[in-house]
C-alpha cells in the first residue's frame, strides 16, 4: 500500500442520517473513489450501502472495502428502553437479546459496526448521557457491558447478522465535572481502576472489537491523545488488539482543549494509539506530511491501518463486500412482530416502580382513565434519545396503551394539560434528532383548564409528566433535575380533584421527584421505553406484568446532594444515619444525606420477605469458596419477579473501602405464597481491589455481607479471611 492509500484507510466519514457535531462530512463520494475513506457511519439501507461500497470496490486500486458503523445503542428500526432503564431490569439474558435484535435488524440494513455499547459509568444526573448507560455501578455495568458484547457479536463476528461492537466512551465520559457534557474529568487512579475503568475492560474481554476514545481529559491530557490510556493500559495491561477510533472530531477539538494546531493534534493521537479518525480527517490532511517531517513513523501508520484492516477482515468484507446488503433480510428481519413482542418485555420490565401507597396500582379495568400530560399522546419521543434508526411512527404511545390494555371496558380520555417545558426558548433549541414535542400555542392555564374538565369526568388519573427525549442524551445536561414547574403546576391541581392519581414519569436521568413522593400516590418511571412503551406501561398499570425493575443509579432528593451513590466511602466523620442535622459529621445542615429512592429499589404488587441469611462458614482462606444463602419469601398476592442482591464490606484495609459494594445478583421468579433458598458463592476475587500502588489485592481481616431487595434494605452477616 503507498503512504496514502493507508492514510485512507484511517479515515471515517458520516453519511449524516443522524449528526452529532457542527462538522458534517462533504464530497463524501469524490472522497471515496480516490481512495480517502476507510469506511463510513450514519448510513443505512442494503441499496444505499451497497451502491456506496461499489465505489470503492470499483474505483480504488486495492479495492479495499468499506466498514459501515452507527449508532446502534437501544434497539434499531425496533427501539428497546434507553440503556438506563434496560439496565433496570437486571436481566443480563433480556439485554443479551436486545442487542441480539439490534444487531440482527441492523445487519439486515447494510450495517456492520454498532457504536455501542456505552459503559461510562455515571454518578450525577445532571449529566444528558446517563441515559445511555447502565447507571453508577462497577459491577452491575461490567455485567451488562458483557452481555451487550455478547448479543452484538455473537459467536462469529463474520456472520451476516452480526455487528462488531464498540466501547464507548473511553475513559471517565461519565464523570465530567457538574454533569456538564464534554466537561474535564479529574480523578485518582484509585478510583480509575477499582469504580470506572473494570466495565470497558470486561466488554472487551468479552471481545469487542473496537472502542472509541472519549472527549474528555484524563489526568490533563485528552483521552484522544492519552498514550497512558490508548497504549499503557489498553494495549500493555490489558492486551486488548482491536480497533481503536476517535469520538466525532476527538482530534480537532485538542485545538480547543489548547494542545496545538491539527498537524499537531492529528500526530499526538495517532502516537498515542488512535486507529482511525471519526469525522474530522486531521488524519487525512495532516498525517502525509508528518510522515515527511518524520514526526511520525510510518510503522504508526503501518499499526493504524492495520487495525482497521484486521477489523475488516474479522468482519468478513475481505471475502465478500456485500454481505450485509441483502435486500431480502431487510424485508423480512427488520420490525417483526417477534421482535416488537421482545422489546415490549424488555420495557416493561425496566420500568421501576417508585410508590404505590393505598394499592393504587394496578388498575382496574373498567370505567374511565383520564390519560393526561404533554408526552402521553407522541409517539416519537416514547423511542427515546439514541433511537435514530427507530420507526417513530409504529412506536405506541401511552393514549394507545391503555387503549389496548384496557379492553372493552375502559374508556379513555385525553387532555395534553402543559407544555413539556416552561421555557419555549429552551424546546427551541434542544432538538438534535428532530422529534418534535408539539408545543401547544394556548397557555399554561387553558391547558389544566380543559385537562380539569376531562380529569372530573374520569374515575381514575394517569398522567404522564417529565422530560421530552431530547432533555437526555447528549448534548442534553440540565442544572434543574425536576419536572418542569409547567407539569408540577398541572400535577397539583390534578391532585386536588381528590380522584386517585397514578404518576407515569418519562425521563432520561434520574429526577428529583421529592415533592412527588410526599404527595402523588402511585409513581412508576418508565424511562423511554422504545416501540412499544405504550403498551408496555399499560401491561403494567392494569397489572399484566407485575413491575420487577430496580434503580441502577441513584434518585437524590436534591440536586445539592450530587454526586450521590451507595457505594460511598464512610469518612472519619461519618452521619449516624439518624434524622436531624449533626455538628461536626459529615452532612448538610438542609437535606437528609439519604437518597430518595437508593440504588437497587425498585416496588412490585408483591412483597417479598427475606430471613435467614447464612454464611456456610465464619472464616474464610484464600482457596475457599463461601456460600451465602438466603431465604426469600413471596407473602403478597402476585407471582412476581425479584432482583436478590449481594453486596460485601471489606471492613478494613490499608485503602478506605466503600461502605458496601455489589457483587452479586439474581433475578428470580416466586409465585405467591412461593419460597426459594437463593445461594451466592462468595470468593477471593469477590473481595479484591486496587490498593494505592495498584496491586490488585484481597486483605484479610473482617467483610461484611449483605443480602436484600436493595442496596439500603439487607439483612447482614459476616466473616473473616484468614
Ligand atoms: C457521540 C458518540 C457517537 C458519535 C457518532 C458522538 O457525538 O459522542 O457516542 O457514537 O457521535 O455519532
Amino acid at each position: 500500500m503507498t503512504l496514502e492509500e493507508k492514510i485512507g484507510q484511517l479515515n471515517l466519514l458520516t453519511g449524516g442520517e443522524a449528526t452529532t457535531g457542527s462538522t458534517v462530512s462533504n464530497d463524501v463520494e469524490t472522497k471515496i473513489k480516490a481512495g480517502k475513506v476507510g469506511g463510513l457511519f450514519s448510513m443505512s439501507s442494503p441499496q444505499k450501502v451497497r451502491k456506496t461500497q461499489e465505489l470503492a470496490i470499483n474505483n480504488t486500486r486495492l479495492k479495499i472495502p468499506l466498514i459501515f458503523g452507527m449508532d446502534v445503542i437501544h434497539g434499531y428500526r425496533t427501539a428497546f428502553p434507553i440503556p438506563l432503564g434496560l439496565s433496570c431490569s437486571w436481566d443480563l439474558e433480556l439485554i443479551e437479546k436486545s442487542a441480539r435484535i439490534a444487531a440482527t435488524e441492523a445487519s439486515a440494513d447494510g450495517i456492520c459496526w454498532a457504536y455501542s455499547p456505552m459503559v461510562d459509568i455515571c454518578r450525577d444526573p445532571r449529566w444528558g448521557r446517563i441515559a445511555e448507560g447502565s447507571g453508577e455501578d462497577v459491577y452491575l455495568g461490567s455485567q451488562i457491558a458483557r452481555a451487550m458484547v455478547r448479543g452484538y457479536q455473537g459467536s462469529d463476528l463474520s456472520k451476516n447478522n452480526t455487528l462488531m461492537a464498540c466501547v464507548k466512551h473511553y475513559a471517565l465520559y461519565g464523570a465530567a465535572e457538574a454533569g456538564r457534557d464534554y466537561n474535564t474529568t479529574d480523578m485518582s487512579r484509585v478510583r480509575m481502576y477499582n469504580e470506572y475503568l473494570p466495565p470497558y475492560k470486561a466488554a472487551l474481554d468479552a471481545g469487542a472489537g473496537s472502542i472509541m476514545a472519549s472527549f474528555n481529559e484524563i489526568d490533563g491530557i485528552p483521552a484522544t491523545a492519552n498514550k497512558w490510556l490508548l497504549t499503557d493500559v489498553l494495549r500493555k495491561q490489558w492486551g486488548f488488539k482491536g480497533l481503536v477510533v476517535t469520538d466525532y472530531t476527538g482530534i480537532n477539538e485538542m485545538v480547543d482543549h489548547g494542545l496545538g494546531d491539527l498537524k499537531t493534534v492529528s500526530a499526538k493521537a495517532l502516537l498515542a494509539g488512535i486507529d482511525m479518525d471519526m469525522v474530522g480527517e486531521g488524519f487525512l490532511t495532516t498525517l502525509g506530511q508528518s510522515v515527511k517531517d518524520k514526526t511520525v513513523a510510518m510503522a504508526d501508520i503501518d499499526r493504524a491501518c492495520r487495525k482497521v484492516l484486521e477489523a475488516k477482515y474479522d468482519l468478513g468484507l475481505f471475502d465478500d463486500p456485500f454481505r450485509y446488503c441483502d435486500d431480502q433480510r431487510a424485508k423480512t428481519e427488520i420490525f417483526t412482530e417477534n421482535n416488537r413482542q421482545q422489546a415490549r418485555s424488555a420495557a416493561a420490565n425496566s420500568f421501576v416502580l417508585l410508590k404505590n401507597a393505598n394499592k393504587t396500582l394496578p388498575l382496574t379495568k373498567k370505567g374511565t382513565i383520564a390519560v393526561i400530560g404533554p408526552l402521553v399522546n407522541n409517539r416519537e419521543n416514547m423511542a427515546g434519545t439514541w433511537a435514530v434508526s427507530a420507526d417513530f411512527a409504529k412506536c405506541v404511545s401511552l393514549v394507545d396503551g391503555i387503549k389496548h390494555g384496557g379492553g372493552n371496558n375502559v374508556s379513555v380520555v385525553y387532555a395534553k394539560g402543559a407544555n413539556v417545558y416552561s421555557d419555549p426558548t429552551q424546546e427551541a433549541n434542544v432538538s438534535i434528532f428532530g422529534k418534535p414535542t408539539n408545543r401547544d400555542n394556548r397557555s399554561d392555564a387553558e391547558l389544566i383548564e380543559e385537562a380539569l374538565k376531562i380529569a372530573q369526568t374520569a374515575d381514575v388519573i394517569v398522567v404522564g409528566l417529565g422530560e421530552s427525549a431530547e432533555m437526555s442524551g447528549e448534548s442534553a445536561s440540565r442544572s434543574d433535575i425536576q419536572i418542569p414547574q409547567n407539569q408540577q403546576d398541572l400535577l397539583k391541581a390534578l391532585l386536588k380533584t381528590g380522584k386517585p392519581v397514578v404518576l407515569v414519569v418519562f425521563t432520561g436521568r434520574p429526577l428529583v421527584l421529592t415533592w412527588e413522593d410526599a404527595n402523588v400516590p402511585a409513581i412508576l418511571n418508565t424511562w423511554f421505553g422504545g416501540s412499544e412503551a405504550g403498551n408496555a406501561i399499560a401491561d403494567v398499570l392494569f397489572g399484566d406484568v407485575v413491575p420487577s425493575g430496580k434503580l441502577s443509579v441513584t434518585f437524590p432528593r436534591s440536586v445539592g446532594q450530587i454526586p450521590i451513590y451507595y457505594n460511598y466511602k464512610n469518612t472519619g466523620r461519618p452521619w449516624s444515619g439518624k434524622e436531624g442535622f449533626e455538628k461536626f459529621r459529615s452532612n448538610y445542615l438542609d437535606v437528609s444525606n439519604k437518597p430518595l429512592y437508593p440504588f437497587g429499589y425498585g416496588l412490585s404488587y408483591t412483597r417479598f420477605d427475606y430471613s435467614n441469611l447464612q454464611l456456610s462458614a465464619r472464616k474464610m482462606k484464600r482457596s475457599d469458596k463461601l456460600m451465602a444463602t438466603v431465604t426469600v419469601k413471596n407473602v403478597g398476592d402476585f407471582d412476581g419477579q425479584e432482583v436478590v442482591q449481594l453486596y460485601i464490606r471489606d471492613k478494613v484495609g490499608s485503602n478506605t473501602r466503600p461502605v458496601k459494594e455489589l457483587k452479586g445478583f439474581q433475578k428470580i421468579f416466586l409465585k405467591k405464597g412461593e419460597s426459594k433458598t437463593i445461594s451466592f458463592p462468595i470468593s477471593i476475587n469477590d473481595l479484591k481491589y486496587y490498593d494505592n500502588n495498584l496491586n490488585y489485592i484481597a486483605e484479610n481481616g473482617e467483610f461484611i455481607v449483605f443480602v436484600g431487595t436493595n442496596s439500603q434494605d439487607c439483612l447482614e452477616a459476616n466473616f473473616i479471611l484468614e
